[in-house]
């Protein structure tokens, strides 16, 4: 129906005659002239009809903004005055001979140009027009851009690429199951995977020995700006091979991506202990643009006579932290107080500082509401820790681990978006030496990454201190986005039972829900092991957008619903009756 698309006309298409399809941007109607603005995938260019072209002008009168025309015109210059240099297509127009109407439009819902005035539920509803924006069709094609190398990169390396089942049994990654109930077998239910995980160990099993997806994944969990229910893994998993190895390749391909399309290079990625990024970052995944670090006081803090520092102290699960702003003397009480609330969230009681004026007069020099609790020796060695100079300003942080950890964090994080401090545009790393298990608030314990992941001990010493345990687990973080992790596999079912047990999963338990996977670490599993990168984030994090449902093309909201299709819907009482299933009446009390 076309000999070109709109968007990529230039001059070197003058005097050509086109036929174009696509939609009316635009309609301006210039005293007897009709200017159309016709949009298609690749961009918009400008069709002028005059009163020569007869029945086709007055056809072209009536087009409306989002009708779908085809038109035939011939390309030619523009005047000087009327070349628009804010448009790819602006050197040229194109004399328009022939319009034919393909279909009409009712006035949409938003002008697409003016997404923002509307709500997101607005543009979600409609997503098949937001998605005719530039922007959005621009991160689409993006999106594919890189999928297409992704895939290039493995397939050149021998991964071969398998689909795994998506109706299911339970793979445990921390999150919810959604669960689909099972017609042919009564009160049974199929589980969506959270991630490919047993399958591309399964497969490993079968001797696939490198295999890759790009996968879907579900998770029923609380929504974030970088989360969705309903997500995709480029999911990687390989056999005889080494932490390293697994490493380099994933660390290259994602260099290969942007490089090939941001022509960015990302360099070396450096790799940081587990331990070392909560400490000096307060994250387990640190933006490393900003150049701010917490310091440890914990020492400093064990006999001042101020409980809110002396008591988390001289507590073995206590942790005291300075967090230093270069120049940060300027911040004012107003500020302040919207740091201290926003540490709150994070279960932070208070925010001490201290705005360094003078730093050789310990006296008078220091602004803060809490000095006259520390003596001198105190001052001058925060102080001196610290290398604060004149015109900083220290924060602190005295409670718990987890709190001091997670505040100062997020606090950190916050200060270098809020004055802007990046030193850099990317910061990739790896974080290794993760911990085995952290505590599950019950008095029990959870894995950090997966049950699936291999320790770095023998079995006894697992069993002995599941608490110091590290695993053979990896995580590429970028900008402080976790964008992949994996790690090392158990290939030995005692381990996996051993890891099984600290998990509190009873023998009986691991048979009836992982017995598949025990059974087959019997049969020759070889030592394996991989990775999984969050696509969207990725994607995200490339195109510089702001929420991960800005790459997704019909993404969720914030309450996992789907607001263009209405789902999750009801479902009338026959389907019910054939899965067995009756909905409980809602009494008041289940609220
Ligand atoms: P993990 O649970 O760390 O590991 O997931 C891997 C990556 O997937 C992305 N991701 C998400 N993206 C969007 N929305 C979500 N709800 C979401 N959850 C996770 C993150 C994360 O780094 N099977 C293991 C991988 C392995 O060990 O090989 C796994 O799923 O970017
Ligand atoms: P208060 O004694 O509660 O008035 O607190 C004195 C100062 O210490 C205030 O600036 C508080 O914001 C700060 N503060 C209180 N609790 C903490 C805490 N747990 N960590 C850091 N600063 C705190």
């Amino acid at each position: 129906m076309r000999t070109s698309y709109c968007g990529v006309l230039g001059a070197e298409h003058i005097d050509q005659e086109v036929t174009l399809c696509g939609w009316v941007d635009r309609r301006r109607d210039h005293g007897g002239v009709i200017f159309v603005d016709l949009r298609d995938r690749e961009g918009i260019v400008q069709v002028v009809f005059d009163p020569d072209c007869g029945e086709h002008f007055a056809l072209a009168d009536r087009v409306r903004s989002e009708y779908v025309l085809q038109v035939t015109g011939r390309v030619r210059a523009r005047t000087p005055e009327t070349v628009n240099p804010e448009m790819a297509t602006g050197q040229i127009e194109v004399y328009g001979l022939a319009v034919q109407i393909l279909n009409a439009s009712e006035t949409p819902p938003f002008p697409l140009d003016q997404h923002n005035k509307v709500g997101e539920e607005v543009r979600l509803k409609y997503r098949y027009l937001d998605l005719r924006r530039p922007e959005m069709l621009s991160n689409m094609r993006f999106r594919s851009r890189v999928t297409n190398i992704i895939r290039n990169f493995l397939d050149q390396r021998g991964f071969l690429d398998i689909e795994t089942p998506i109706l299911t049994r339970a793979t445990p990654e921390g999150a919810r199951d959604y669960l689909v109930p099972s017609r042919t077998h009564e009160g049974k239910f199929f589980a969506l995977p959270q991630s490919p995980q047993l399958f591309k160990q399964l497969l490993m099993v079968s001797g696939v020995d490198r295999y890759y997806q790009i996968a879907k994944c579900f998770r029923d969990e609380d929504l974030r700006a970088d989360r969705q229910p309903e997500f995709t893994q480029v999911d990687v998993e390989m056999s005889f091979t080494s932490e390293a190895e697994i490493m380099a390749i994933n660390e290259e391909m994602i260099r290969t991506v942007f490089q090939e399309v941001l022509e960015v290079d990302l360099g070396h990625f450096p790799s940081m202990p587990h331990s070392e990024a909560i400490m000096r970052y307060g994250s387990d995944k640190p933006d490393l643009r900003i150049p701010l670090e917490l310091v440890e006081i914990k020492d400093l803090m064990a006999g001042v006579d101020f409980k809110v520092f002396s008591g988390p102290a001289n507590d073995p699960k206590g942790r005291v932290t300075a967090l230093k702003v270069p120049g940060g003397n300027g911040i004012s009480r107003k500020q302040i107080d919207d740091y201290t609330r926003f540490v709150g969230i994070y279960g932070a009681r208070g925010l001490a500082y201290i705005k360094v004026n003078n730093r050789e007069d310990l006296e008078e020099g220091l602004q803060s509401p809490i000095v006259k609790f520390l003596p001198l020796d105190v001052r001058a060695a925060i102080l001196d820790r610290t290398a604060a100079e004149n015109g900083d300003l220290i924060f602190f942080g005295a409670d718990n681990h987890r709190v001091v950890t997670e505040a100062l964090g997020a606090l950190r994080c916050k200060l270098g978006a809020d004055l802007n401090l990046y030193t850099c545009q990317w910061a990739p790393l790896w974080v290794v030496d993760f911990p085995m298990f952290e505590e599950d608030g019950e008095g029990g314990w959870t894995s950090l990454h997966h049950p699936f992941t291999r320790p770095a001990c023998s079995v006894e010493t697992l069993e002995a201190d599941p608490e110091k345990a590290l695993s053979i687990a990896y995580d590429m973080v970028l900008n402080g986005t976790e964008l992949g992790g994996g790690s090392i596999r158990i290939h030995n079912p005692d381990m996996q039972h051993a890891v099984f047990k600290v998990l509190g999963i009873s023998e009986a338990e691991a048979d009836e829900k992982f017995g598949f996977l025990i059974d087959a670490l019997k049969f020759g599993c070889p030592p394996h092991g991989g990775l999984a990168f969050g696509l969207d984030r990725l994607i995200m994090l490339m195109t510089g957008s702001h929420s991960i449902r800005d790459v997704i093309a019909f993404p969720k909201t914030q309450t996992a619903a789907c607001v263009m299709t209405d789902a999750p819907g009801g479902v009338d009482n026959r389907q019910l009756r054939e899965l067995n299933i009756r909905l409980r009446e809602k009494k008041p009390a289940d609220g």
